[in-house]
């Protein structure tokens, strides 16, 4: 089952920005591209970076400690050494928060 999580105000992140935050003990990051808002989990699946320290370009998201890229609207490897896609997260707005969707 999936429960929804308030996270921050909408206009905390803006257009092509990242944002990485704790919700409900997971490391989780926030993303907004031209196709909306997205979540993924922070701890890249190559290592132990924290991708909110990285880049994003367009609908890509940059490791900052070996360059994997990955799909912020899927987690799906977009270039290597990464092999495992990030696990994504439904998000939602509500009443002008960004609220993500997390498993029980
Ligand atoms: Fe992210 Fe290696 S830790 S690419």
């Amino acid at each position: 089952m999936t429960t929804f999580h308030r996270a921050v105000p909408e206009s905390d992140l803006p257009d092509g920005k990242m944002l990485g935050l704790e919700i409900a003990g997971r490391d989780v990051l926030l993303c907004r591209s031209r196709d909306g808002i997205h979540a993924l989990d922070n701890l890249c699946t190559h290592g132990t970076a924290r991708l909110s320290e990285g880049r994003l370009r367009g609908v890509r998201v940059i490791c900052p400690l070996h360059g994997a890229s990955f799909d912020c609207r899927s987690g799906a490897v977009l270039a290597p050494p990464a092999r495992d896609p990030q696990t994504a997260y439904e998000t939602r707005l509500a009443d002008g928060w960004i609220e993500v969707g997390l498993p029980d």
